[in-house]
């Protein structure tokens, strides 16, 4: 590796980078954490009803007891992701993270104490406040990793927060199992495990600098924007540096900030939009998170011995599979991936339908079903994971990015809501059927994608844009090398 360029990899950078993941990692620990003891803790809820009312709780209530403890996740995270803006202009993005470890504390107490208190009010309350944390977190790390990040290296580093998110995910899996946390006295340290790295991310993002972009172009500081690179990139040459970002930020300031209404009243950004949230929409209502948080209920009602033990299969074919698409989604198109990545799940959602339907005449159909359900997570992080963010940020020139994004990550928490409190009561009314909407909704998005969605890897904004003038999205060469590396959103599952 070259050094005194500026372009290695520094205790300081590794310090800075490593820190801010922690925060993806909670992301991902508190979107599977509820997944494997589900049973358990629908067993608290029963029994504190029963202590407080006299009666057990009725199949209903527990119903939407447990799916709103699953989904006000989402509502938490919608308002955190809503809330980025306010912080990170004003306190500085290594402050921000910093500071939001408060609701990660806060949630891991409500949850981790909410059975010694008896009260699933405080389970329910810790989910939402982790929630916002957790939107928070996917605004605050790949800012703060891409602006404390040398250019060479901001793509490979960029990549680390979806890959701690999905191994987030994965740990929480594996502490699921009832031999480790997912027991009936266990349950409440597997949520309030949430406490631990936060706590280990207080101790060490104080060592971390803030961002030398938030220095030198919200405070004007460039000496001290200076001193932060030089330690950053271990070189006292660093103007190469402070120039690209004054570049930057001058370019910001040339066009015009887009506010929400003028994103949705300006022809030219109609089709755009309608087009970053048809994505968005096709991320989530594709049943991802149907996998992600409901896994352990539906192998076990697939006929699966071991239904923990799939889950944790799942999490570690979601892994492999990022680090798979991470490798090929810079160099494919975008439109080519998502069209196979939501091809592949709707082939995945047929099979899982036939594996439930004839369960009871082939013992064996748990396996397939097994097979189902890893191919359409492998599929989903192949297309509709990483895509729709990837074509977001390539619609959409400096200025109207930042309301484009707003929008976009409102749609994909209100859909990642709809389908964690949805998911139980349509499997209770559908059965065996319930994978066949995803596959319907899947084939619709794969049309609307295959129609209406132009290709974007390797093209400017101006190129985009006469195609849509012209009305076609069919062309799908890439005439320009591609020059697009920063992603600069959360590709949350
Ligand atoms: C609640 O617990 C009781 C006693 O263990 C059990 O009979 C009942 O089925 C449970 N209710 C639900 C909805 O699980």
């Amino acid at each position: 590796m070259e050094s005194g360029r500026g372009k290695q990899m520094t205790a300081q950078l590794m310090l800075a980078v490593g820190g801010a993941v922690l925060g993806s990692l909670q992301f991902g620990y508190n979107t599977g954490v509820i997944n494997a003891p589900q049973k358990v803790i629908e067993e608290f809820y029963n029994q504190t009803w029963h202590n407080r009312y006299g009666d057990y709780i009725s199949p209903g209530t527990l119903t939407t007891l447990w799916a709103l403890s699953v989904s006000i996740f989402s509502v938490g995270g919608m308002l955190g992701s809503f809330s980025v803006g306010l912080f990170v202009n004003r306190f500085g993005r290594r402050n921000s993270m910093l500071a939001s470890n408060v609701l990660a504390f806060l949630a891991a107490a409500l949850m981790g104490f909410s059975k010694m208190a008896a009260s699933f009010e405080m389970l329910v309350l810790g989910r939402f406040v982790v929630g916002v944390y957790s939107g928070l977190s996917t605004g605050f790390v790949p800012m703060y990793v891409g602006e404390v990040s040398p250019t060479a290296l901001r793509g490979a580093l960029g990549t680390l927060h979806q890959l701690g998110v999905v191994i987030g995910i994965l740990i929480a899996q594996v502490f699921g199992m009832d031999l480790i946390m997912g027991s009936e006295n266990l349950w409440p340290l597997l949520l309030g495990f949430t406490f631990v790295p936060a706590l280990v991310q207080c101790i060490l993002l104080p060592f971390a600098p803030e961002s030398p972009r938030f220095l030198l172009i919200n405070l004007n500081e460039e000496n001290k924007a200076k001193s932060v690179l030089k330690k950053l990139r271990g070189t006292t040459d660093v103007s190469s540096d402070l120039q690209e970002m004054k570049e930057e930020s001058r370019q910001m300031m040339q066009e015009k900030k887009v506010t929400i209404p003028e994103l949705f009243r300006s022809p030219m950004y109609r089709q755009p939009i309608l087009i970053a949230v048809v994505l968005q929409l096709s991320q989530q209502l594709s049943g991802i998170n149907a996998v992600f948080y409901y896994s352990t209920r539906i192998f076990e009602k697939s006929g699966v011995q071991q239904p923990v033990y799939a889950t944790i299969g799942a999490g570690v074919v979601n892994t492999a599979f990022t680090v798979v698409s991470l490798f090929i989604v810079e160099r494919a198109g975008r439109r080519t991936l998502h069209l196979i990545g939501l091809g592949g799940m709707a082939g995945c959602a047929i099979l899982m339908t036939i594996a439930l339907a004839l369960l009871d005449q082939m013992a064996w159909m748990s396996y397939v079903s097994i097979i189902a359900i890893f191919g359409f997570v492998a599929f989903f992080e192949i297309g509709p994971g990483p895509i729709p963010w990837f074509i977001v940020a390539e619609l959409f020139s400096q200025g109207p990015r930042p309301a484009a994004f707003a929008v976009a990550g409102l749609s994909n928490w209100t859909s990642n809501f709809i389908v964690g409190m949805g998911f139980q009561y349509v499997e209770e009314a559908c059965g065996a059927y319930v994978f066949i909407i995803f596959m319907v909704l899947l084939i619709l998005f794969f049309i609307f994608t295959y129609f209406k969605v132009p290709e974007t890897k390797g093209r400017t904004f101006d190129e985009i844009a006469s195609g849509f003038r012209q009305g076609g999205a069919l062309q799908g060469d890439n005439k320009t090398p591609d020059e697009f590396h920063g992603l600069g959103a959360d590709s949350q599952v």
